[in-house]
This record gives structure tokens, sequence and C-alpha cells, in this order.
């Protein structure tokens, strides 16, 4: 087999919050990838990076009191918990705020000018005359031309449902701060999506027999051959400052879109590690053997299979247009859908903290998984059945029933295998399972992996080595049994071992073995070979540890601003960046009922790591107690007397500990800590907060 040359990235996670479960299970569909064609021998370099730029990122920055680069590298700091926490290997882990992507994105740009793939072109635009900048639609609201709702957003309204220009709002105002925006023209600069050029290439690009998925492929070209007002537009991809981006040369005052800058992150990722390696990065592109592939999630296809195979196209070499886009769907909680900004009700930190083995992760969203773009539901009881029943009740058994007897009663060393159909069997399914990994069908390999396992323990059941073991003169049996077992196990363990690498290494210190790679499917254990001693290899699931991890707020209540992106082209591109946070209207806001309350006791839990009991004095409305997870935070006694901020109509929540009636508000973020929110003095209990 000859060995693949490589170059894999997951989208790049705007630098405005922590990662939710949905960045980390794009990221666990990649990194099982990336170990399974290692295993293979592949040469693959696997890299990510932050995705820095945008008016939003700049904005919540200037917020929080930072800059946008201090605000980008404390985001940025966090990152490695995550990822070393889910055994997520990336090679390299950068910035599209770099002086590696500033250079890439210039020299593209240059090469599409040159090609004539560029224009300049005036635009009229809302601009805010206080914060002296353009605003996006986003940051304008007013009342809708249609029905006259007010506080509606630039591009839709929320009551009536009509689409319109920001123009047409009655007296518009700027989000941002409060002033009348005025119209105003500047240019802007454009990539010609529309020109020929581009079109007979991206044609000819989504035909190419098994580059994307059907469904994906058929999306883009609907794009493509779009008609009307649903023809394939040009690209905006200037904006004026002040915007956090990267200059466009020869171009004082505009910057690209951070859309522009985003992918050639990818690029840029890969320089910066190239230059630590030594790799030639130029001819590393221009091989043409290298294959370059992008995993992404089904929001960003329009940009994946458009923009960026035409800018590296026409750009030319050594840029090389990518070989696979692999385009994965949401990930979903008890069927609850998940926003772009705040993930959803599992907090990938809090999963760590509560002591939850991440390999039931891996496994639980890799049997999930499949190649189409179709969505993933985390069920928690599914999740423990799953995870205790394949992992624990069928592949650890294998290990946990035999090795021990080849300790004690063979010195630790194992006869020779006898190639009975059953391990033949299992040793013929690494082609199979090799297919289902190499196409992403991991949930299949999964499958075929524990179908094996079930026969194996079939095998077991019948042989039964615990009776052999108290049986005189069944000693060869004994060993025959157990040798066989482990040997199979040691199969199961290099099928798995994309999925559970951790486990895998365990298992490859039980074995006494080299670490383990696909080819060694085809060989056994030697006669003789020394095993170690059988040590506790994975726990089970437990309810408790599923309570605890769905039971407090959700994510961590951080910096929220996004910058969303087009779904359809159908939408301009500003017209389509939705609200940095999912937004709601003022009556959504009213329906939450916040009080001043004071804090009148407060106290440990017992057998809670995480909380305290608080009762408060929510003047009018009483009394109320209330479990907070602040627990690492405060000493009890500190809190009493403290007057905050409680959500007074939430749904009383029945806790292990007792009912919940209410939750007070706190803040945290991606550095240590947990605030309690506190009135200005003079609040009293029971005050409306509005
Ligand atoms: O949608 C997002 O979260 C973007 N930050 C993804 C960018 S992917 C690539 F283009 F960098
Ligand atoms: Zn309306």
């Amino acid at each position: 087999m000859t060995s693949r040359r490589i170059f894999v990235t997951t989208a790049l996670p705007y630098a405005n919050g922590a990662f939710h479960i949905g960045h980390i299970m794009e990221y666990i569909q990649a990194d099982i990838w990336v170990r399974f064609q290692r295993m293979q021998g592949h040469e693959v370099h696997f890299v990510g990076a932050d995705d820095a730029h945008g008016a939003p990122i700049m904005i919540a920055a200037e917020k929080a009191g930072k800059t946008p680069q201090q605000f980008v590298s404390e985001i940025a700091a966090g990152r490695k918990r995550y990822l070393d926490g889910f055994h997520i290997e990336f090679d390299n882990w950068h910035s599209t705020d770099s002086p590696e992507n500033t250079e890439l994105s210039q020299d593209i740009y240059k090469r599409l000018k040159a090609a004539g793939l560029t224009y300049a072109k005036p635009v009229e635009q809302f601009y805010d005359p206080v914060k002296g900048m353009f605003l996006a639609d986003r940051y304008i609201k007013g009342e809708c031309p249609k029905c006259g709702a007010k506080d509606q957003y630039g591009d839709a309204c929320e009551v009536c449902s009509s689409v319109y220009a920001p123009t047409e709002l009655k007296n518009p105002y700027s989000t941002l701060s409060g002033a009348t925006p005025e119209l105003r023209t500047s240019d802007h600069y454009f990539f010609k999506l529309s020109d020929a050029r581009c079109v007979t290439f991206l044609k000819e690009w989504l035909d190419a027999p098994g580059r994307l998925q059907p469904q994906v492929a058929n999306k883009a070209r609907e794009w493509l051959e779009g008609k009307g007002d649903q023809a394939l537009g040009d690209w905006d991809i200037s904006r004026d400052a002040p915007y956090f981006g990267i200059p466009i040369p020869d171009v004082p005052g505009k910057y690209f879109y951070v859309w522009l800058d985003a992918p050639i992150g990818y690029l840029a990722s890969f320089k910066n590690y190239c230059a630590k390696k030594g790799i030639d990065f130029e001819k590393f592109l221009t091989d043409p053997d290298t294959e370059q592939i992008h995993f992404i999630g089904k929001d960003i296809i329009y940009f994946h299979t458009l923009f960026w195979p035409a800018m590296l196209r026409f750009a030319d070499k050594p840029y090389k247009v990518p070989d696979h886009v692999y385009v994965h769907g949401f990930i979903t909680v008890s069927g609850e859908k998940m926003s772009k900004s705040r993930g959803t009700g599992i907090s990938p930190l809090r999963y760590l903290d509560v002591g939850m083995n991440p390999e039931w992760l891996r496994y639980y969203i890799a049997a999930k998984l499949n190649a189409n773009v179709e969505d993933v539901d985390f069920n928690p009881d599914d999740f423990m059945a799953r995870v205790n029943s394949d992992l624990i009740g069928k592949y650890v058994n294998i290990a946990s029933r035999c090795a021990g007897f080849i300790g004690k009663r063979f010195d630790g060393r194992l006869s020779s295998v006898v190639k009975n159909p059953l391990l033949s069997d299992i040793q013929a399914a690494a082609t199979e399972i090799a297919k289902l990994y190499e196409a992403r069908e991991y949930g299949k390999a999964l499958r075929e992996i524990m179908f094996h396992t079930d026969n194996a323990n079939g095998f077991i059941a019948q042989v039964k080595p615990w009776e052999l073991a108290k049986q005189t003169g069944q000693d060869a049996a004994l060993h025959q049994c157990c040798t066989d077992a482990i040997n199979i196990f040691r199969l199961l363990t290099i099928y798995l071992k994309p999925v559970l690498p951790k486990l895998a290494s365990q298992v490859e210190a039980l074995l006494n073995v080299k670490p383990l790679v696909w080819s060694d499917a085809q060989t056994w254990l030697p006669e003789q070979h020394a095993i170690n001693e059988y040590k506790y290899l994975m726990s089970r699931v437990d309810e408790k540890q599923l309570d605890a991890l769905f039971e407090l707020p959700k994510e961590t209540p951080t910096v929220t601003a996004s910058t969303p992106h087009p779904t359809s082209p159908a939408k301009t591109e500003e017209a389509t960046n939705v609200a940095a946070t999912p937004t709601i209207n003022i009556d959504d806001f009213a329906k939450v009922d916040l009080r001043i309350a004071k804090i009148t006791n407060a106290e440990h839990v017992e057998g809670a790591d995480k909380l305290l009991k608080l009762t408060l004095d929510v003047g009018t409305l009483g009394t109320r107690q209330v479990f907070a997870g602040i627990k690492s935070a405060y000493d009890p006694a500190t809190l009493i007397g403290k007057v905050t901020v409680v959500v007074a109509n939430l749904a009383p929540r029945k806790m292990k500990f007792g009912l919940s009636e209410g939750m007070v508000l706190a803040a945290s973020g991606e550095t240590p800590g947990i605030f309690l929110l506190s009135p200005d003095s003079g609040a009293q209990p029971g005050m409306k907060v509005k």
C-alpha cells in the first residue's frame, strides 16, 4: 500500500467564547479519522486555529475593556484544556490574527486581483455617527416597515416575518450607541464569483466523483446554478475601518471581511507548523499527491464549497483546491437544538470536571456518526446504556475474565494461538472495518466491532475458563482459551484505537506490546509472550455523574458575540448575519422575573461538591430555597447578608438534595472564578430588575 500525505483541518472556531459540545463533536470526528490514517502508516498533518477577526469580536473586546488581541489570546489560552481533555491531538493550533495569515491573505488577494477577479464598487450602508463606523445589519434596529413592530433587526421582522433591507426600517437606531444611523457610501471590494471562469471551474470541482457527500454537492450546485434573485452573486470581501482584520494591500482604511481570511487560516496554521517542523510548505502543497481535507459543519457549506475552492484555484500554485470537504450535522441534546453561540445543555468542561471519562463521549459520538449530514443526538440514558454495555460489559469484559488466569496460572505467558474460525473471522474483519473508518462510517465500524466482541464473549461463555480453572487436568485448555481471548482482545483494541486512544495505550501496556498499528491485526502474539498484570481498565458510567452533568445552569455565560454567515445565497451576506447571540425581543425578556434577593442563610450540602444551599428573602415573594453551584468560589458564611439577583419565576426543580426554587445569577468565564451578581446599594429584597 502506498503511503498518503494528508493535510486535515476542522472549522476554525470564533475566538469569542469557550468550545461548546458542537466543536468537540467535530474535533472528535476528525481526530478519529486522523488517528485511523496514522495507524495505516500515512503521513497526516492535522491543524486548527482560532478565527479571531470580525466586528463582533472587536465589539466584544471593547465591551470587555480589552484590545481585540488581548481578548482573543485569553480565549486561546483556554483551548488546551478541552483538547487535551478529550484526547484531540491537533499537530498545531494557531490564529487567523497572525503574520502567516496576513501574508497569505494578502498574497491570495493580490493574485485574484491580478487574475481580474476582484473589483471595487460603491456601496451605500448605514453608518453610526457616534461610533464612527459602518453598521452590519445586526447592529441596526427599528420599526418593521410592514407591521410597525418596534425593535426589529435590520433584515427581518420577528413579529410578522417579513424580510426587508435595513434602509426600510422606520426610526432606525444603532444598537451600539443608540444613535440614528446615516446612509453613507463607501467603496467595497468584491470577489467575482459569478465570473464564467469561476462557474466553470466550480462545476467541474463539484462533479469530481467522491469529492463531496452527494447531498452537499447537490446543495452547492443549486447555489451555483441559481437563477433570478437566487443567482450566484459576487462576494463583498471588504470592510471599512474600524475593523479587526487584515488590511487590504494598497487600500488604506479597508480590511478583509473575516470570512475571507478565516479559511486562509487553515493554511496559516499549517505554514506556522511547517516552519516548526522543517517542512517545505510550498513543496508540500504543490506535491500532486498531497490531499487537503476539511471537516466542517453543515452551516458553513456555502463558504467551503464555493468561495474557498474558487479563491484557491485562481490564486493558483502553490495553493491547491480542497480534495474533500466532509460535512457533519449538528449535535442535539435529548432532541433539543443547539445554539451556535451557547452550545447545548452539555458543557464540555463540566463533563470533564464531574470526572466523566472523555473516551465514553468519544465512543458514544462515534457510535452515532455516519458519513451523512445528519444531526447526532446525545441522549443521557442511551449514552449510559451503550457505554456500559459495549465498552465495559462486552469489550473490557474479555480481558477482565481472562488476563488474570494468564498471570496467576501461567506466569504471565501465553501459549500459541489456535487459529479457529472465530479468530480468523475477527482477523479478517480488519479490511471491512478499515473501509468504514475511511468512509467516516464510524457507527457501522463500531457495530461491526461489537458484533465480533459479542462472538468473543460467546466463546468465553461457552468454554468457561473460570470452571476450567477449578478442574484438575484442564490447565492446557485454560491456557488455550485465555490465550485466544487475549489475542482477540488485542485485535479488538486495534480496531477501537482510533476512537479510544488512551484505553488502547493502557491495553498496550497490559499486553506488553509496542503502539498498535492496523497491520498488527495480521499477526498473533507469539507463544511464550509475557503480558503484564491485569489492572482495571475502565469504569462504568454512573447515573450520578450524568445527574451532575446536567445539574447546573448550562454553558458559562462568557462573551457570546459571533459572526454567523449565510446559509443561502438568496440573501445578501450582511442580511443573513444574524444577531451575535440568539436574539429575544423585549416581551421574551419580560417573561423572566428577575428580583433582588437577600441571602439570609447559606450552608454546605452534604454529598454535593459544587452546590451551596441558599435561603433567600425575596420581599413580597417570601422566602425561597435555592441550590447554587458556587461552592468552589464562596465560603457560605461570607454570603449571609449579601444582596443578589434571583430568577424568581424559574420552574421549581427537584434536585437530589431538595427543591430549588429559583436561580441566583453569577458570572464565570474561561479563567477561574464564579462571581455572584450584586446590585448597587439601596436595592431592596423583592424589587424587580428590568
Ligand atoms: O462558523 C464558524 O464558527 C466560523 N468561525 C468557521 C470558520 S471555518 C474557516 F473558514 F475558518
Ligand atoms: Zn413586522
